[in-house]
């Protein structure tokens, strides 16, 4: 429940499982090694937080809609200490991601224009301030922070990489100054917290990270945040594979994600002021979920109505930015005063156009499947019907993505499409899109030949190119079960075998704990 609060453990198993154990104690041994090598002492605690897999509702979160993710096993660790007068962030892989150090004051601006790494570290720490701040708490002074961290999560691969470092820095910094947070407050802040980076992304990847569990998929929900289990058909396997395209998300956002939510919110907008709100109030519409009251009283209740209301109040095509102007009675301007990504977008864009039929569409049509999806999943007198009906709502998700939403590619539309000759009951693109992942429905008893399908069909050229070794196809095409969220780890770690240089203790006075603040 989002009320719980993110659970503390002692013991590996709780997270990783007795099969995972051994396998994650060896990691964090590597961890706290690197971590004394850099630092001259041990990490204090550590934190970790997953990746996740969208089953369906995507680019719909944002606009107040619930979707309907699962925690993955792969995540990111952090380790941590208090100590020094700077934040210095570390990783375990240091060549592909060098030291950063930033001083420690939680006002500082996160440089989004000069994108490095550990900014996803700097943003989660300037989260906790803003956190602490909303609950009316005394900030603590702020110490430096010595940190190092592993995340095996794919970079740009649509499996939220980006939630499961800011969740889990979030949670290190907590932890470190003894806070105790609840599931939801970190699933709240830590969105906010990743918009610093300077992609305004909705709350799915944050609230999975943290509030999921193994075994059940969850309907997350906003405004508050919370989820709900949802139990999968026996016999469903959900496999993801990578079309190894990248897609970088904050590299990208002016011209993809935020182009999206800008799309969005004017869609919102207009439909609003042609359904007789004046300028100024259907201006401060944000999402098309805000005008879902005034919809349904003009076109009727439900999805019918939505869509009879787009297909009526919006035109197909490009909306030139004097267009929506005119309509609206606002200038965009002014629409977006004192939001820099919006305007980044409409400056980058205004003179292409924007198109708002065809994504309000997509998104009522795409919230409305993930009702049905749950429906279907849970439905028990369903029985071999189960799977073919989550499955076809998975491919018209993909199908609403590729041609309304225009956030797939076609390397994932092809990877799509072999998976659906291979057997996929349903196939999608996962996360953001424009590249990374998809997620196939498998019945459990056909995923080896389906991977094998797969290999032979998608991944044998990039094999032969190198875009992808033999040794590193587990980490491209794998089936994962529903995983546990975040969580803090107090673990007695035995020095790994043949470590250079034993633990060293740190000096007395930095080891002591602070007050408890929360
Ligand atoms: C990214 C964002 C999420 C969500 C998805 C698309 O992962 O971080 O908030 O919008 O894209 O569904």
């Amino acid at each position: 429940m989002a009320s719980d609060p993110v659970p503390e453990y002692k013991e590996i198993e709780s997270v990783y499982g007795l099969e995972g154990a051994p396998a994650a104690t060896h990691r964090l041994q590597r961890l706290a090694a690197a971590f004394r090598k850099q630092f001259g002492a041990d990490p204090e605690l550590f934190a970790r937080a997953p990746g996740r897999v969208n089953l369906i509702g995507e680019h719909i979160d944002y606009e107040g809609y619930g979707v309907l993710p699962m925690a993955l096993r792969l995540d990111t660790v952090v380790a941590i200490r208090r100590g020094g007068d700077r934040l210095v962030v570390a990783n375990l892989d240091a060549e592909k991601f060098p030291v950063v150090e930033y001083g420690t004051d939680p006002a500082q601006a996160v440089d989004t224009a000069h994108h490095v790494w550990a900014n996803y570290f700097l943003a989660a720490y300037k989260g906790v301030y803003d956190f602490l701040a909303s609950k009316g708490a005394d900030p603590p002074a702020p110490v430096g922070l010595q940190v190092m961290v592993h995340g095996v999560v794919p970079l740009a691969g649509g499996l939220s990489s980006s939630a499961a470092i800011v969740c889990s820095s979030a949670l290190a910094v907590m932890a470190v100054r003894g806070v105790h947070p609840t599931k939801g407050e970190v699933a709240d802040f830590t969105c906010k917290a990743e918009r610093y980076v300077g992609v305004t992304s909705g709350g799915m990847d944050q609230a999975i990270s943290v509030m999921g569990q193994p075994g059940v998929a969850k309907l997350v929900e906003f405004n508050p945040v919370r989820a709900e289990d949802v139990h999968l058909p026996p016999g469903a396997t959900f496999v993801i594979a990578n079309s190894l395209t990248v897609s970088k998300k904050q590299e990208t956002a002016d011209r993809r994600y935020n182009l999206r939510v800008v799309e969005c919110r004017l869609a919102a907008a207009l439909i609003a002021r042609k359904l007789g709100a004046p300028p100024a109030a259907a201006a401060a519409v944000r999402t098309l979920r805000e005008v879902e009251p005034a919809v349904a009283e003009k076109f009727g209740p439900g999805l019918k109505g939505k869509l009879r209301a787009v297909d009526e109040l919006l035109e197909r095509g490009n909306y030139l930015q004097d267009k929506i102007e005119a309509d609206l009675g606002v200038p965009l301007s002014e629409l977006f005063a004192g939001e820099p990504s919006p305007l980044r977008v409409v400056g980058v864009v205004a003179g292409e156009g924007f198109k708002l039929r065809d994504r309000a569409a997509h998104v009522y049509s795409e919230a409305d499947r993930v009702y049905k999806f749950r429906a279907a999943a849970e439905d028990e007198s369903s029985g071999a019907e189960a799977l073919p009906r989550l499955g076809a709502l998975m491919d018209a998700s993909h199908a609403s993505c590729a041609r309304l939403y225009e956030c797939s590619c076609p390397e994932l539309d092809t990877l799509v499409g072999v998976a659906k000759a291979a057997g996929a009951i349903g196939s999608r693109l996962t996360g953001a899109g424009w590249g990374g992942c998809t997620v196939s429905l498998v019945r459990h008893g056909d995923v080896g030949p389906f991977m094998a399908a797969l290999r032979e069909n998608y991944y044998s050229p990039l094999l032969a190119s190198g875009r992808v070794t033999e040794g590193g196809m587990g980490e491209v095409l794998f089936a994962s079960p529903p995983s546990s969220g975040a969580a803090v780890l107090r673990i007695k770690l035995a020095p790994s075998e043949g470590e250079e240089g034993a633990a060293v203790e740190a000096p007395a006075r930095e080891r002591k704990r602070e007050p408890v603040m929360a």
